[in-house]
C-alpha cells in the first residue's frame, strides 16, 4: 500500500460528514433547535479527525518530506494551495464551534456566523479533497522511493496513535476542570 491509501480512506469518511453538516445548516436556516451533542460531535470530528489526524499527517509528514524533493512548480504551488485550505478549514471550524455553542444556548443572532461557517466548510472540503485525490497525491508518490513510502506508512501509524493519546488527555483535562472543579 502507498501512503496515499490511508489518506484517501480518510477522505471517504470526511465526505460522509459533509451531508450531516449541510443538514445542520438547513435546520439552522429554519431556526430549528439542534441537539448540542450533534454540534459537539461534528466539531470534534472536524478538529480531531479532519484537522489534527488527517491534515496533521499531510502537513507534518507527507508535505514535509515532499519539500525536500525536486517538485515541479505546479506540484509545489498545488501543495501551497492545499496548506492554505487547511488554514481556512481551521478558522472556519473555530467559528463553527463558537457560533454553534451560542446557537444551541438559544442565541438566534449566532445563526448567520454558524451558516457562514457551514457553507464555507461544505464548499471547501469537496474541492480540497478532489485536488488531493485527482491532481496531487498519486503524482507525488513518484518523488518517493519504495522504502520511503514504507517508512511513511509506519510514521502515519505512530502519528495516529499519538493523536488518540492527545485526544483523550485533552478529554480528561476538560472533564477534570469542568466536573471536579465544580464539586470543590
Ligand atoms: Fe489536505
Ligand atoms: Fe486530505
Amino acid at each position: 500500500m502507498k501512503p496515499v491509501g490511508p489518506l484517501m480512506r480518510e477522505h471517504r469518511l470526511i465526505e460522509r460528514v459533509l451531508p450531516v453538516l449541510r443538514h445542520l445548516g438547513e435546520m439552522v436556516s429554519r431556526y430549528e433547535r439542534i441537539d448540542p451533542a450533534h454540534v459537539s460531535a461534528v466539531s470534534d470530528f472536524l478538529h480531531v479527525y479532519a484537522d489534527r489526524l488527517h491534515h496533521g499527517k499531510e502537513e507534518d509528514i507527507l508535505f514535509k518530506v515532499l519539500l525536500s524533493k525536486p517538485m515541479t512548480t505546479e506540484h509545489r504551488s498545488t501543495m501551497e494551495d492545499l496548506v492554505r485550505d487547511h488554514v481556512r478549514g481551521r478558522t472556519l471550524t473555530k467559528i463553527l464551534d463558537a457560533a454553534g455553542a451560542r446557537y444551541v444556548q438559544g442565541d438566534a443572532a449566532a445563526s448567520s456566523d454558524l451558516l457562514d461557517a457551514i457553507q464555507g466548510l461544505t464548499d471547501l472540503y469537496p474541492d480540497h479533497i478532489d485536488a488531493e485525490d485527482h491532481r496531487f497525491f498519486l503524482p507525488c508518490m513518484e518523488y518517493l522511493t519504495v522504502t520511503e513510502q514504507a517508512e511513511m506508512l509506519e510514521e502515519f501509524d505512530r502519528f495516529d496513535k499519538q493523536v488518540m493519546h492527545e485526544k483523550y488527555a485533552n478529554v480528561t483535562a476538560s472533564l477534570e476542570s469542568e466536573i471536579i472543579s465544580l464539586r470543590r
